[in-house]
């Protein structure tokens, strides 16, 4: 193959960017930081457990008060998932653990808009309940509270639930390589968060990661072979547990950088755990690409040369979202420009990818280097390119696209009314303090009119290939929220709410 020419690849991206950059609607000024502070208060509508005073969802009140009681264990706590109140814990566990990426890496910008209090709040509420989960009982990491086919049989509030609260956990008898190795890294992350502020408490959080580790890669396994019926097909481990070992030890390796063995267990045991392979999407389910763009930094940092190959990674994933670049996967984006990987719950793949772009351009721009995308420096891509693609899909998402409607919920005047959300469809506990059953919770999923509660902040699974958004509750594949869309799109919007000028877009 030709190399391309370097000029042209240049020019050719600068011309694409410049056409981005004109699209209509470029005019429109986004209030990023408004958006930061409603993607965090969507965590407190999906809070599990007993409410504190000031929880800013004000039509949501405890529940779940007896998760684990029969089983003589407390698992009070923690986010339901998506629109259901079943308590996931590999989604719950990579939703803190980007949530706790957020703040690590954009942390500065959360506080110069006052949002990194709040910010803290939402990776606590999800580190207490998994420091719960892997540390109740000694042997056993619990990994789920209720039965999600039975919970489907309802449509109620969270507060009124009375389906079954089954509690599923693995050992060393059912191991579960990949929910226990996600719960590491979300401990690991979370534990860098309270470091400064909570010592004591970010210890504890650090030493149930490497002890849930230790489990993790001693007793190999997937939690979805012996919890199939629970976690399937919803929360199946579809990439098996490979990717999981490879981001808890990379995790850790940040976490506890002066213990050298996290990093020479990914040097020994990196290929064989999938680092080699060129991966691109990044999700609850896969973490390749997450700890490819972490090594990387590191070997931006420290230059070890056994993580060079992860530089190379991390480059390879990035050329495919930069237009113009030679690997610039167009076939992936909407004729509107949004990254589309899949036709449920899309948006989940932007966040994550948008994710990254940014925590890579800021790697990138601290060690002065660039994403190379073509033979010997002619394609190199710069932090600023990398950021101006990933600022595009967050656009999208805030309501530059051709359906001309924001994907978050309470955010501009045109914004998703039906999302797929038992709490949010049905009448508040406030409004109508008595009890909504099972069946009777149906009639408002099938209604057509606008739920009565705004969850603030929800980003919706979003539009289809063609830009198309239907705004129907039934519709979950493009109307229903998740923990693990807003997650990585709190780091996001705090970047740009801290570099576009008054956050108001205008740079
Ligand atoms: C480093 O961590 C490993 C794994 O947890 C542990 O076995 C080892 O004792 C630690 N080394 C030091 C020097 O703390
Ligand atoms: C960054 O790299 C460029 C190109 O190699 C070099 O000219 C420049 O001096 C470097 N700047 C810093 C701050 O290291």
């Amino acid at each position: 193959m030709e190399p391309k020419s370097s000029i042209g690849g240049l020019r050719l991206r600068l011309l694409v960017l410049h056409l981005l950059l004109l699209a209509p609607g470029f005019a429109t000024a986004f209030n990023y930081a408004d958006a930061l502070s409603k993607s965090i208060i969507f965590f407190e509508g999906q809070r599990s457990g007993k409410l504190p005073p000031g929880n800013r969802m004000p039509w949501r009140s405890h529940s779940g008060l007896s998760d684990g009681a029969q089983y003589n264990v407390d698992l009070v706590g923690g986010y339901y998932d998506a629109g259901d109140n079943v308590k996931f814990g590999l989604p719950m566990a990579f939703t803190t653990t980007m949530l706790a990426w957020s703040v690590l890496d954009f942390g500065k910008f959360m506080a110069a808009a006052g949002e990194l209090e709040n910010a803290r709040a939402a990776v606590k509420w999800g580190a207490d309940y998994l420091l719960k989960a892997a540390t109740a009982t000694p042997g056993k990491l619990y990994v789920q509270v209720a039965d999600p086919n039975q919970d489907h049989r309802c449509w109620e509030r969270p507060e009124d639930m009375d389906t079954p609260r089954g509690v599923y956990h693995v050992d060393v008898d059912k191991p579960g390589s990949d929910v226990a190795g996600e719960t590491a890294a979300a401990l690991a992350a979370s534990s860098l968060v309270f470091r400064r502020s909570d010592p004591v408490y970010s210890n504890r959080l650090l030493n149930a990661a490497v002890a849930t580790f230790e489990f993790a890669d001693r007793h190999r396994g997937a939690y979805s072979d012996t919890l199939a019926s629970v976690a399937c097909p919803f929360y199946c481990s579809y990439s098996g547990y490979h990717d999981e070992l490879l981001w808890a030890a990379t995790w850790l390796h940040r976490a506890n950088p002066s213990n050298s063995s996290f990093l020479s267990y990914v040097a020994v045991n990196g290929l064989q755990l999938g680092a080699g392979d060129d991966d691109f999407s990044f999700s609850w389910d896969d973490k390749r690409a997450g700890a490819k763009i972490l090594l990387a930094k590191f070997f931006l940092r420290k230059k070890y040369n056994n993580l060079e190959m992860y530089k190379a990674h991390a480059d390879s994933y990035l050329c495919s979202l930069v237009p113009g670049t030679a690997s610039f996967n167009a076939g992936e984006f909407t004729a509107g420009g949004l990254l589309f990987k899949s036709g449920s719950s899309n948006m989940q793949y932007v966040t994550t990818a948008t994710f990254l772009m940014l925590a890579y351009a800021k790697y990138l721009r601290s060690s002065n280097s660039t994403a190379s995308c073509g033979i010997s420096g002619e394609g190199d891509v710069s932090a600023g390119e990398i950021v101006a693609v990933a600022k595009r899909q967050v656009d999208y998402i805030l309501g530059k696209n051709p359906a001309g409607i924001s994907y978050m919920v309470g955010f501009g005047c045109k914004y998703p009314r039906r999302v797929h959300h038992r709490g949010a469809s049905i009448p508040s506990v406030r409004a109508h303090p008595g009890r909504i059953g099972c069946d009777a919770g149906f009639g408002y999923l099938h209604s057509g009119e606008p739920n009565p509660n705004v969850l603030v902040g929800a980003v919706v699974g979003g539009p289809d290939s063609r830009d198309a958004f239907a705004d129907d509750r039934g519709n979950f594949a493009q109307s229903e929220p998740a923990t693990y869309i807003n997650a990585p799109l709190v780091g996001a919007l705090a970047y740009f709410a801290g570099t576009t000028r008054s956050g108001t877009g205008r740079e």
